[in-house]
């Protein structure tokens, strides 16, 4: 109902002319003025109509007022409906108590004043009319509410499905973490974990949740806590992604390497409001890399000290070669020249001279002369490479060679083989034998003073053994730990041939004496065999 929606007043009288008279008072209220001669004729419109307020006459011939309130009021749905009654005779307080009783709201006697009866109604058609229009409003305010409701109960059941999925996905996540090798942790803004994976706790042995806040950083070696600290909170100012190395303490008291990972999240204004991250051991991997770089910077030293060396080798071998070249030169003028100049002046001289005697004489002299010449030529290319060593193997070269040094220099030699049939051990190898005996055997020679030198070959199950000793008079400390600065050519060729073939050089002193010893590995050994096989002579293919 409307504001200025009309209401229906209902007049009840057995009188039309009463009727008549209150539907001119009431007239200029502007609303629906229903009338009834009687107690039915008021029921039926009340049964038809809404209405406002009922008139009615106290006294009427079928149905007194008093009776028809009684009926109205027996209805639920005139529970409320105003009654004013009308009385001409005068209503003793008694009498209108039962009107109360009967749910009047209101009397008016007769005469009846305009004024007031308009007065009256009007009040009782204004209530109605609000009381409509409040309904109306309750009955809008109901729908809004059950709306309402059902909008609630829909988001509501929304809600719970979402709960349902949020903590299906938070199962998904804890199983990840509990079961991912890697320690996993959250940080709030201003940089404190908030949370740490169960992972860390096992690792720590420390009690769980103690490591929130900067309680993790207990754990962290005092030597590295400083730098990845400053580093953590340098990112959180930034908001730059977080890397770092540092050592964490297990339970057992050691300490392995971790790398920790951070990345902010931030919300839809860029501001950061949480940080996730791993901490993963890492400890193996950088134990092998370090080895992998100590190693290498080994490697580098070695290479250098060798490379160093091979240097100081290769001038000391071209000032040999130099010395080689003129000593060879001097005993070809000296020796080869001096003798094939005499053997020349003999041979004129027989030209020139006329008698049988002195020619044969002289021709002798010559002969004698390119003799020794010969030899020397010999002699020389022997030295240069001995040639017996390809055709019959080292240990015939080896007897030519010690015969030859003995002679020469008085000092007694001796050669022992074990075992006495000596296998052929290829070309190469045994050149690198006969010229490390040599050598060995001129350092005797040059700067032992010995009398006796005694060589020995032995070949044992996974090894090659040579050893030279002499009776002199031994060798210095540094010479003996083959000190850079203190052997010579001849000692680090000897070495270096050594390592050629895998094998080792070791001096000693013997007080008396002098030992070399060089062993060679059953492996290059047998390689070397191998290449002999083929080639009985022992000539490299
Ligand atoms: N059998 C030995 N008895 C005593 N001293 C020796 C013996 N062998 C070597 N030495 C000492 O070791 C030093 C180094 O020997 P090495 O053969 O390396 O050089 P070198 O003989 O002096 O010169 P080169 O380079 O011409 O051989 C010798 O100078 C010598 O003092
Ligand atoms: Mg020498």
């Amino acid at each position: 109902m409307k504001a200025n929606e009309k209401v229906n007043i209902l007049m009840v009288d057995d009188q039309p002319a009463k009727l008549l008279s209150y539907e001119v008072i009431l007239a200029e209220l502007g609303e629906n003025l229903l009338k009834a001669t009687s107690g039915t004729e008021a029921l039926e419109h009340l049964l038809k109509t809404d209405v406002a307020v009922v008139l009615m006459d106290v006294s009427m011939p079928d149905l007194d007022g008093f009776e028809l309130a009684d009926l109205i009021r027996q209805h639920p749905r005139f529970q409320r409906t105003a009654i004013i009654f009308i009385s001409a005779v005068y209503l003793t307080d008694l009498d209108r108590l039962k009107g109360y009783e009967r749910g009047a709201v209101d009397y008016i006697s007769v005469p009846v004043v305009p004024e007031l009866l308009r007065a009256k109604v009007s009040i009782f058609a204004e209530l109605h009319r609000k009381a409509k229009q409040l309904e109306t409003l309750n009955r809008e305010l109901e729908e809004r509410v059950a709306e309402r409701t059902d909008e609630l109960e829909r988001r509501a059941e929304a809600l719970q499905k979402l709960n349902n999925e949020l903590a299906r996905k938070n199962q998904e996540l804890d199983a990840i973490v509990s079961t991912a090798p890697d320690i996993i942790f959250s940080r709030q803004a201003d940089g404190a974990r908030d949370y740490i994976s169960d992972r860390f706790y096992e690792y720590t042995g420390a009690v769980t949740g103690s490591a929130n806040g900067f309680g993790w950083l207990d754990f962290v070696n005092p030597e590295d806590r400083e730098r990845s600290m400053s580093h953590w909170l340098r990112c959180v100012q930034s908001g730059d992604n977080y890397e770092s190395e540092y050592r964490m303490r297990g339970k057992d008291g050691e300490y392995r390497w971790f790398r920790a990972r951070a990345v902010p999240i931030r919300d839809f204004e860029g501001k950061i409001i949480k940080w996730y991250g791993t901490c993963s051991d890492i400890h193996d991997s950088k134990l092998l890399e370090q080895s992998i770089r100590d190693s290498a910077t080994q490697l580098e030293k070695l290479v250098d000290d060798r490379t160093a060396a091979l240097r100081r080798l290769s001038g000391r071998l071209l000032t040999m070669q130099d010395d080689e070249r003129r000593r060879i030169a001097r005993e070809l003028h000296d020796g080869l020249g001096q003798e094939l100049a005499a053997a020349k002046m003999m041979m004129d001289g027989i030209l020139e001279k006329k008698s049988a005697q002195s020619n044969r004489r002289a021709a002798m002299d010559a002969s004698e002369a390119i003799d020794r010449a010969i030899q020397q030529v010999r002699s020389l290319s022997h030295l240069l490479h001995p040639p017996l060593l390809d055709e019959v193997g080292l240990l015939s070269a080896l007897r030519w060679y010690l015969d030859g040094l003995t002679r020469r220099s008085g000092i007694e030699t001796s050669l022992q083989v074990q075992p006495p049939e000596f296998p052929r051990l290829g070309a190469e190898l045994e050149t690198a034998i006969f010229r490390i005996i040599q050598e060995a055997l001129t350092n005797v020679y040059r700067h032992s003073g010995a009398q006796k030198a005694w060589v020995t070959l032995t070949h044992r199950e996974n090894r090659m053994v040579v050893t030279i000793r002499d009776d002199g008079k031994g060798i210095e400390a540094p010479v003996a730990e083959l000190h850079p600065g203190s052997v010579g050519i001849g000692i680090g060729g000897m070495s270096q041939r050594a390592k050629e073939f895998g094998g080792e050089l070791r001096l000693s002193n013997l007080v008396p004496g002098t030992l070399v010893e060089v062993a060679v590995p059953f492996l290059t050994f047998a390689k070397e065999k191998a290449h002999a096989r083929f080639d009985p002579v022992g000539n490299p293919a």
